[in-house]
């Protein structure tokens, strides 16, 4: 062994640098560089030594290359096979990222259970007990046939079993939880998490299996986060969700094998994750209507339309500075929309408490919920209930005017499927290529907005349908 090296890398990026620095040059995240002993260069990342000698490379026309020979093995969970784009792909490396307790286990064993493929499944289980997992798997609604658990965190560990059964799939739960005798830090750290995955990719590509990879990321993204293994892997889907809500998305932030524009909608229920088809009667079971300070939003995720209840409650402030406290929703956003309703929309909030949530633990990132939310807010400052069968989308613009939304067709459909009969859209969204079943209301800013609810939202705006 040579002299001892050690490098400081960033546990944001994992950019990794000759010295400590305060800020970390790539990514430009402040005090993320820690010290770690260099890896070993010289020895190759072989995990399995089965790999046939290199051969000299043969270049292939395009046009002889066959996409469809690499099958896909679909997972038997619907909603994760819509986001892989039709199922784990052989030789290929998955990374399941989300925090802790959202229910990446649950899934992965989900998959296990479910997944159609000829050879056995693996789960390396690096934080829970296999008694654990066992009791996990009991409350499934069906238990993984042709799974065998290797309790391990030494990756080196994994080789003979790996060699001797020839696995399809091998999740391995979690990457943070392994280490690599190669590197000398701590199971966690950066150049373990990198180490030990770039071992278990090569492996899983010299035997065709399709690895699955948990990953642990924290709000505050203190771990080594998977951020570390964006680059070294096919696919990055991550699980989000509130843990106090049973509803979870499933995205996928980068995918070499589908598109990226798929989510997948769970519920966590006493019996594991199920897949919910039609997420807006989900969001919209609990609701009361007739009351002031909630307005629907019709979303897209993905492809997929989902309407969601936005709620405000707006209260005189108590002693000292006015609070203002949102769930679901990004918090510069409802400054800016507060700011703007004061202003261009006559509605007074300077000096009140508001809070805002969006029900059934869904996080809205997506600005065209501006206007429902602006209505929200303006009809509990007002207390005037926007009507029932009314749904609201729009961005709003610092000017105070209503900008136009993509997909403006799906939502409206969605939200005629859903019965709505009314809906507030941005004045400049133009014609629709056909009539929709719900009737249109154009709104060109946030003052005609607060005017409508004012005029007991019963203004009939000429309806947009030429
Ligand atoms: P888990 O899969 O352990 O999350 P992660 O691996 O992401 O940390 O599951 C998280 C939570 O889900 C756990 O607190 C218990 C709950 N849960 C259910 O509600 N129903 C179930 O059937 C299972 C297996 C778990
Ligand atoms: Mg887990």
């Amino acid at each position: 062994m040579g002299r001892e090296r050690s490098v400081f890398a960033c546990t944001e990026c994992g950019a990794q640098q000759p010295r400590w620095l305060g800020r970390c040059p790539e990514c430009g995240s402040w005090s993320s560089l820690v010290e770690e002993a260099a890896a070993a260069p010289t020895r190759a990342r072989q995990l399995l030594q089965a790999e046939p000698a290199p051969v000299a490379v043969k270049p292939r026309s395009l046009r002889e290359i066959d996409a469809s020979s690499s099958p896909r093995l679909t997972t038997g969970v619907a909603e994760l096979d819509r986001v892989l784009g039709g199922g784990l792909v052989p030789g290929s490396v998955v990374l399941l990222a989300g925090e802790p307790g959202v229910g990446k286990s649950t899934l992965a064993l989900q998959l296990a259970a479910g997944v159609r493929a000829s050879g056995a499944v693996f789960y390396v289980t690096g934080e829970e007990s296999p008694e654990q997992l066992r009791l996990r798997a009991n409350r499934l609604p069906s238990a993984p046939e042709d799974m065998w658990v290797l309790a391990e965190t030494r990756v080196e560990a994994l080789a003979d079993p790996w060699r001797e059964r020839r696995p399809a799939v091998v999740l391995v739960d979690s990457i943070q939880a392994l280490a690599t005798d190669r590197v000398e830090s701590a199971p966690g750290s950066v150049a373990q998490v990198r180490e030990c995955a770039a071992m278990l990719a090569a492996a899983a590509k010299a035997s065709g299996a399709a690895l699955v990879l948990i990953g642990h990321v924290t709000k505050e993204g203190v771990l080594a986060g998977p951020r570390v293994l964006e680059h070294l892997v096919d696919a990055v889907l991550t699980f989000e969700g509130d843990r106090s809500h049973a509803f979870r998305l499933l995205r996928a932030r980068k995918n070499r094998y589908g598109s990226t524009r798929e989510v997948g909608v769970f519920s966590m229920t006493e019996g594991g994750l199920e897949g919910v088809a039609n997420p807006s009667e989900l969001f919209l079971s609990e609701r009361r209507t007739g009351a002031p300070g909630s307005c629907i939003a019709p979303l897209v995720e993905g492809t997929r339309p989902m309407l969601v209840e936005i709620q405000a409650l707006v209260a005189p402030a108590g002693y000292g500075t006015a609070r203002r406290t949102s769930i679901g929703f990004d918090d510069g956003r409802l400054a800016l929309l507060l700011a703007v309703l004061d202003r261009y929309g006559g509605v007074d909030l300077v000096s009140r408490d508001v809070y805002v949530n969006v029900a059934g633990g869904v996080r809205v990132s997506e600005p065209s919920c501006d206007l429902a939310l602006a209505l929200a807010l303006a009809s509990s400052r007002l207390d005037l209930a926007v009507p029932a069968e009314v749904a609201a989308c729009g961005e709003v613009g610092l000017g105070g005017e209503v900008r136009r939304v993509g997909r403006l067709d799906l939502r409206l459909r969605e939200a005629a499927r859903l019965g709505f009969r009314r809906v507030l859209v941005p004045a400049g969204a133009g014609a629709n290529p056909q009539p929709p079943a719900v009737e249109v209301v154009p709104i060109a800013d946030v003052a005609a907005a607060v005017a409508w609810l004012r005029a007991g939202g019963a203004v009939h705006a000429p309806v947009n349908n030429r």
